[in-house]
This record gives structure tokens, sequence and C-alpha cells, in this order.
């Protein structure tokens, strides 16, 4: 358990939330909160809904019922443009990385900047460069987003999201996709990034070594609802025969 966890304060805190498409019902009233500092990991299997959680609380899609609080605001009372700059002070790292193909990692780096902070073009650079340092990945700055390996990728997409200096990072599924060894090294970045900015994370995962590796505290998304929640070694350890099969299939170190 991290020392730097507050835990009197919640960065995020989602209520009661529901959230249906037609007539399936995705969550079914989810209570959720992340403390500061910590690293929250959301397990669940494809389809339970976790994708749709973290866009909740970027209000990139919107609750039927409930609320949702992000570093204090209540964000369905928030306008259109406190809930940008709300977004700013959240890195949000997409499943699929979403780097733009036709720009360079320089120039993928560069975008969110001159959107929004008004800074000298050396300012720009050097905040580039700090953030390919943060992931490693420094030599790759002039490569296209084609040019790289899956792994490089998501390093490449976690420091644009890095690169705004984000009080909270939603991760999902860091790992996806990638061979062991590298999911290992994502791992380590996302505690890393967490040290050195000392941000509050959640890691949407079905990779249970991610879950092990990053998570203060897991929870389980089942059924449109939260079922469990613990440190892994605790939720791990369940006897519970709708939560066992989460944690028997896969290779834990
Ligand atoms: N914009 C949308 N319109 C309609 N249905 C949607 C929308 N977004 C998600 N869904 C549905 O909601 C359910 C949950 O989707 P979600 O993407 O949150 O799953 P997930 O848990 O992230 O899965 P995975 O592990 O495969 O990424 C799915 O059945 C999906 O088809
Ligand atoms: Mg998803």
């Amino acid at each position: 358990m991290r020392d730097e966890i507050d835990y009197s304060e919640k960065v995020i805190e989602v209520k009661e939330v529901k959230k249906s498409f037609g007539d399936m019902d995705v969550l079914k009233g989810v209570d959720l909160h992340l403390y500061k500092g910590e690293n929250l990991v959301v397990l669940g299997k494809s389809g339970s809904g976790k994708s749709v959680l973290i866009k909740l609380v970027v209000r990139l899609l919107k609750a039927d019922e409930g609320t949702i609080d992000v570093l204090g605001k209540r964000i369905d009372k928030l306008s259109v443009r406190e809930m940008d700059e709300l977004r700013l002070k959240i890195g949000f790292s997409f499943q699929n990385s979403a780097l733009y193909d036709s720009m360079t990692v320089r120039e993928n780096l560069a975008f969110p900047l001159v959107r929004n902070k008004r800074l000298t073009r050396k300012e720009t650079e050097m905040k580039i460069e700090e953030a390919l340092e943060d992931v490693g990945l420094l030599r790759a700055i002039n490569q296209m987003p084609s040019e790289l390996s899956g792994g490089m990728r998501k390093r490449i997409g976690i420091a644009r999201t890095l690169i705004l200096n984000p009080e909270i990072m939603l991760y999902d599924e860091p790992t996806a996709g990638l061979d062991p060894i590298t999911c290992i090294e994502i791992n380590e970045l996302i505690n890393e990034v967490q040290e050195k900015y000392h941000t509050s994370s959640i890691i949407i995962t079905h990779d249970l070594t991610c879950a092990k590796q990053t998570g203060d505290r897991v929870v389980v998304l089942i059924d449109g609802q939260f079922k469990t929640e613990g440190t892994f070694e605790e939720v791990s350890r369940t006897q519970d025969p709708n939560l066992k099969p989460f944690f028997d299939y896969n290779f834990i170190e």
C-alpha cells in the first residue's frame, strides 16, 4: 500500500449510477470512489461496462441516474466550458491509444499543448521531451505511429496524456494486446507515473498481472454492479462462485 494515499479525500465519487442503451441495462446502480493518490483497478469481463463507466466520469456519456463528482465538482451541473476545464485535469489513456496516424510522435504530443496551453515553442518542445523521457521513448520523437510497436504506441498515448499534468489518470486496458514482458513494463510505467506526479488513477483491465502490480485496491464489475472490493490478495482469495472465474484462468506471477 502506497504511503501517499490520502483517505480523507475522494477525487472521484460515483453514486448509484445507472446507464442503459435501449433495453440493455449496462450499469445498474454503481457506487465507486477513488482516493487521492490511489491506483484503483476495475476488473470485469468484456462487455461488462468498464469503458462506459470511465466515459461517464469524463462525460463522454451521460448517466441516466445517479451522481458523479470529480475533483469536488458534480459533473452533471457543469457547463460545457467548465467541463472542458475539468477534463484538462483528467488524463484519459484510451483502449486503442488513439494516436493521430498522420502526425509524428512530436506532433501528436504537441497537439494537446497547442490546444490548451499558451506556451512558447521552446517550452512546448521541453514538455514534449520530458513526457517522452518519462515513458522512455525520446528516441521515437520523429517517428510516425505506424512505425511503432503496440507497446510503444501505448507509451506514446500515456505520454500525450501526461503532458497536461493531469491530477487523475484513467487507463482503459493499458496492457491489452501486449506480450507479457511489455505488459510488465507498462505496469511499471503506470506506477512510476503515479510516484512522480502523485496522480490518482483508475486502471481498467482484465489482466490479472496488471491488477496485481498496479492496484492498491481492486473492484470487480459483474452484472452491472460492483461485487467486491479489497487488495488484490484479498479479492483473489475469494470463494464466491461469481468471482472465482476471474482469478482462476490467468497466469499470476
Ligand atoms: N455508445 C454506445 N451505444 C450503445 N451501446 C453501447 C455504447 N457504448 C457501449 N455500449 C454497450 O455497453 C456494453 C458495455 O460496453 P463497454 O465498452 O463498457 O464494455 P467493456 O467492459 O469496456 O468491455 P471490453 O473489456 O471488451 O472493453 C456493451 O454491450 C456495449 O455494446
Ligand atoms: Mg472497454
